[in-house]
């Protein structure tokens, strides 16, 4: 592996490089990796159209860099350390070589039932050592995962599975969650029915309950695995083939399927991994997102695996049995880095010290954030009783777009302040512009955060929506990646992210489009039309809000009963994440003259400041907002 940062003249001196000549500094960094042919060109790109390759020409497969290229030296060494839900049960270690015979096997399955490369492949399953293994499969083929996080409802997998016409679907009986089972295959039933293109389900036991299972649709992982080889050549790829579809949400209703490509984000996973946790040989690594979103993508499977590293997979959740789960699984694993959301750290702190007292946690060395902005209160806790004031917390910045972790210190290289993501990673060229988009240069600025010039694990497109991907990302402000986050850059250069600027509120840590929860509140028979707003939640960061305008209700209406027959509505259709935390029935919704719906206004009304609404002259009915105000009150 090419050198690590260790010091902070060393990140200058790289940061430098990488900036002055972009090129061969990454080509440096994927020399690291083995390519059955190299690339003709480092980048080839514009933000105009945008087009962006990195490593064009260049021929790989990224589950050979994890397994053959690693295997002599690794081959005894735990790849997957799997810590199931329930502490009674036992954990699961799959070594390097273990881990790739599975892969190899599985691989034989999924070509043996018609998969094809570029095929794609839909998986929803919980979080079990076969989901990694059906994902690398999948890359091994040359198939194009699509994870859909097993808390989606079966409405939101229906869309997905079309959007990207999954082939196949890979899924469990079951799933584990603390203290609840979890029906996951007849989610997944109910919809595959409306998805013609699915023609094959593969099923893994996890909960042993009875399934249905539909003749000549349905297939059982551990039947297939029966007597399946353990060779399998991996499948040739172009560097810009597709690797993966991950949906996220957007400010429009629909889902946005986010394609990453092989070879940059191969390179450029493994790259930041590496420096942002530095994450020695011999290490334990746990990271307790799911593998349904990006951070399990690029988090808990590629980046660690192709670094060599010791990956640990949690199942449950942290607060069950107890709140001391996490402290357990560290002291139980002597995990070095651990990497997990604000939102998570929140719900903990509000437990108490006694369970984080307990544990003195010796190995740990390294602490680490994602998702949403924390606050400097959940900072200090994780630093003081997590990290007993030793370990220094890697606030990482990213999104689901961007593949890997772009404004983040380096751990116990850049010195820290709370609530801030600090610098920009090596290849990164971050700028704040205003709302003009004129650029904002020098320290001490706010504005809209962008980014000038393409990193190898950024998105390339939409999952069949170019004109999509323009639109989203690169119109709002000419040649430059906007990211949709407000940032400050304080007097010392230190970058802090202020949250989404755009429609989208962050839940939990959670991307939620105010649309899509509006589209799913709208389906409800009485709904005439609503609006959703984020404000600030205590665990969550951001709560929902809404308010929904509602058909013929007379004093004797069943507000209550509206109101619970809507967030059930929203949990069919997207699932529990979405469900609204408030809803409010209200006779109308303030708007402009030109029938705009004022967000602003709503934003203020759901965080309870009810002073100066700002220029309100463009109200169509100002009497509206003094109703809602009175009811929002009560
Ligand atoms: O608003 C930012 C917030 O999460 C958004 C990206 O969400 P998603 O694509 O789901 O990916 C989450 C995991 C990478 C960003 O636009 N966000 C992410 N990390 C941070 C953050 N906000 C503040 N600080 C962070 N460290």
């Amino acid at each position: 592996m090419a050198v690590k940062i260790k010091t902070l003249s060393g990140y200058i001196h790289e940061y430098q490089k990488s900036i002055v000549n972009p090129e061969d500094f990454w080509r440096q960094q994927a020399e690291d990796f083995y390519w059955r042919k190299k690339c003709d060109c480092v980048l080839d790109w514009n933000f105009k159209e945008p087009r962006i390759e990195w490593f064009k020409g260049g021929k790989l497969n990224i589950t050979e860099n994890i397994f053959e290229r690693q295997i002599y030296t690794r081959k005894d060494q735990a790849a997957i350390i799997w810590e199931p839900n329930s502490p009674d049960e036992d954990s699961v270690t799959l070594s390097y070589s273990e881990l790739f015979n599975k892969v190899k096997q599985f691989s034989n399955v999924l070509l043996q039932n018609g998969v094809e490369k570029g095929d794609r492949v839909a998986i929803y399953m919980p979080m079990i050592p076969e989901l990694a293994i059906a994902m690398l499969a999948c890359a091994r083929i040359g198939a194009i995962h699509s994870i859909v996080f097993a808390g989606f409802s079966s409405n939101a997998l229906a869309d997905r599975i079309i959007d990207a016409q999954a082939k196949i679907v890979i899924t469990s009986d079951g799933a584990y969650r603390g203290a609840k089972k979890i029906v996951i295959k007849s989610i997944v039933d109910a919809a595959v029915e409306k998805c013609d293109s699915v023609k094959t389900v593969i099923v893994k036991r996890r909960t042993g309950e009875d399934v249905n299972m539909v003749d000549g649709r349905d297939l059982w992982w551990d039947d297939l695995c029966q007597g399946v080889s353990l060779d399998n050549e991996a499948e040739t790829m172009d560097a810009e083939d597709p690797l993966f579809i991950l949906y996220t949400s957007g400010s429009t209703d629909k889902p946005k399927g986010v394609v990453h490509t092989t070879g940059g984000y191969m390179v450029f996973s493994s790259y930041t991994f590496r420096n942002v946790f530095q994450y020695n040989q011999g290490d334990v690594y746990f990271c307790s997102a799911d593998i349904g979103w990006i951070t399990g993508h690029s988090y808990i499977v590629y980046g660690p695996l192709l670094s060599g590293a010791t990956s640990l997979m949690f199942e449950g959740i942290p607060t069950w049995p107890d709140a001391g789960r996490y402290w357990d699984i560290v002291e139980k694993h002597k995990v070095n880095q651990f990497y997990t959301a604000p939102t998570a750290i929140r719900a903990l702190m509000a437990e108490g010290n006694e369970f984080v007292e307990k544990k003195e946690m010796p190995s740990l060395k390294v602490l680490g954030t994602v998702g949403e902005p924390i606050n400097e209160e959940a900072w200090h806790w994780y630093h003081d009783h997590v990290g007993k004031g030793r370990c220094p917390i890697v606030d990482t910045w990213w999104q689901t777009e961007t593949g890997g972790i772009l404004i983040s210190p380096l751990a116990g290289i850049i010195p820290t302040k709370p609530s801030y993501a600090t610098l920009p990673l090596p290849g990164i060229k971050p700028v704040i512009v205003d709302a003009e988009g004129k650029e904002l240069k020098g320290n001490g600025v706010e504005g809209n955060l962008c980014i000038k010039f393409p990193w190898p694990g950024m998105t390339r497109t939409l999952y069949g929506d170019h004109k999509r991907f323009y639109e989203t990302y690169f119109s709002t402000f000419k040649g430059l990646y906007f990211t949709g986050d407000g940032v400050k850059r304080d007097e010392d250069g230190y970058y802090r992210i202020l949250g989404r600027v755009d429609d989208v509120i962050n839940v939990s840590g959670h991307r939620m489009g105010t649309a899509e929860v509006e589209n799913a509140i709208n389906e409800h028979p009485l709904v005439v039309e609503s609006a959703v707003v984020g404000y600030p939640h205590d665990i969550k960061g951001q709560g929902i809000y809404a308010f929904a305008v509602c058909n013929d209700l007379d004093d004797s209406a069943d507000e209550e009963g509206i109101i619970k027959s809507i967030k059930i509505g929203v949990n069919n259709i997207i699932g529990p994440i979405a469900r609204p935390d408030k809803i409010l029935i209200v006779s109308g919704l303030p708007k402009t003259r030109s029938g705009k719906i004022m967000r602003r206004i709503l934003r203020k009304i759901a965080s309870g400041d009810y002073d100066n609404f700002g220029d309100t002259s463009t109200l169509l009915d100002p009497d509206i907002v003094e109703e809602i105000i009175d009811k929002s009150k009560l």
